[in-house]
């Protein structure tokens, strides 16, 4: 079910071939994660989710519940309201790198049967977290090199309330920058086959039978003062590229997190028609199209260790820096079966599983093209 436990201790890049992860004949249509390989990168991998419910820290701090179900990842101590050194006190991580007990979330992902309505939630692979040594502050780029995550700094990338997709790619504004941090993959067995679409466009529109690829790239730049930011976002900014290029002047060039989820949609096929049926999958935010796929991180590493694991594991000649988080000295990497006994009770009381006439909260599907309104229990048309 968790593919990546199996897949822990292989040191494939995003866009490369992984057998053990992927039936042999999945070809990707195109491989976007090809660029830049040459900079180092390592990744945290994790099993089995810590939790998912409606809670949202960094955009609904100390609510209870927050508007969508996520899928979240990482040190024990999430709960509503983060701080740095109550994560850092976690006594385990569901990701598998002992010195990281940063929390990572996504919306959870549902199939609409089209012909009773009723929805169920699609499993997927487990999340992996790529640390990327990316942009011209990394070393490798003739940079003066990459810093550490301040404590208690919270990022977020994408945005809930999109359904379709505003600008022109390549424009270079960070809003299109962040359109462009969406990704999807259809993973088919046939090359060639249509289904795919890019550069923060939304959902595909036929059935991906090896699977739905779902990426997103962070901001790898940070103003050098602020933790958060009233909007969650302008403290930080994508690169110039997105994937490499400079930060806007006076901000600090950071690691670069990537977020790739593969969702099993393939374990829906016999029960929707691409040819008659509209795609059947949604997200847990009421979002039918995928522009609004989005991901949030609240900072929980040991600094010394990020840092030393930036200065010192990014040989791009050696495994250090070509993605083998175990040839890294600064790093432990646990096994997914230690990792996957760490789980903590859900604080929202509501059934999130099975089969639900709803989806929880107050998410009716929403297709857009207007960005979404987001709901309250107080404000809910429903
Ligand atoms: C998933 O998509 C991203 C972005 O296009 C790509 O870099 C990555 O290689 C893909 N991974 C897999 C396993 O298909
Ligand atoms: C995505 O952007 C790249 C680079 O700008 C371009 O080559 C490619 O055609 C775009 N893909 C789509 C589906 O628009
Ligand atoms: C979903 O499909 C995967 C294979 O793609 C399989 O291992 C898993 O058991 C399926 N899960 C469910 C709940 O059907
Ligand atoms: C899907 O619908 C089309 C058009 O009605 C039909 O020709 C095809 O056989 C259907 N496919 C399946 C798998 O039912
Ligand atoms: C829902 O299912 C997921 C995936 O199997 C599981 O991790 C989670 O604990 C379940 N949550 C609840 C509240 O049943």
């Amino acid at each position: 079910m968790h593919q990546v436990s199996s897949d822990s201790r292989c040191p494939f890049p995003p866009g490369s071939f992984n057998s053990m992860l992927r039936p042999p004949f999945v070809a990707l249509v195109t491989l976007i994660g090809s660029v830049g390989v040459t900079n180092a990168w390592f990744r945290v991998a994790c099993g089995d989710p810590l939790v998912q419910e409606r809670l949202d820290p960094i955009i609904s701090p100390g609510g209870n519940p927050s508007n969508h179900v996520h899928t979240i990842n990482g040190g024990s101590n999430f709960n509503p309201t983060y701080t740095y050194n109550n994560l850092r006190a976690s006594s385990c991580t569901n990701c598998f790198v002992a010195q990281d007990l940063s929390n990572y979330w996504y919306p959870k992902l549902y199939f609409q049967d089209p012909r009773t309505h009723l929805f169920e939630p699609v499993p997927d692979g487990g999340l992996l977290v790529y640390y990327q040594n990316r942009g011209d502050g990394d070393v490798s780029n003739g940079g003066a090199g990459l810093k550490a995550f301040p404590p208690g700094l919270k990022m977020i990338t994408g945005d809930p309330k999109r359904r379709t997709k505003k600008f022109p790619i390549g424009l270079g504004t960070q809003d299109e920058l962040r359109e462009r941090a969406i990704q999807w993959s259809c993973l088919r067995f046939t090359v060639g086959l249509p289904g795919y679409d890019d550069n923060g466009t939304g959902f595909p529109t036929t059935d991906c039978e090896a699977g739905l690829n779902a990426s997103l790239h962070f901001p790898a730049c940070w103003d050098g003062v602020n933790l958060d930011s009233a909007d969650h976002v302008s403290h930080t900014a994508f690169l110039s590229g997105l994937d490499n290029g400079v930060c806007p002047t006076g901000f600090v060039y950071m690691m670069k997190l990537f977020f790739e989820v593969t969702w099993s949609v393939n374990n829906f096929s016999g029960r929707w028609n691409a040819t008659t049926d509209k795609w059947p999958f949604v997200y847990a935010h009421g979002d039918p199209t995928g522009f609004g796929w989005h991901g949030d991180f609240q900072n929980g590493w040991d600094t010394t260790a990020l840092q030393n694991a930036i200065n010192n594991c990014n040989n791009p000649n050696d495994p250090t820096g070509s993605g083998v988080t175990e040839a890294c000295k600064f790093l432990t990497v646990n096994t997914a079966d230690f990792a996957n006994q760490c789980k903590i009770a859900p604080v929202v009381n509501e059934v999130i599983n099975g089969t639900l006439t709803k989806l929880p909260g107050c998410n009716p599907l929403q297709f857009g093209p207007q960005d979404a309104t987001i709901f309250t229990a107080a404000t809910c048309p429903q």
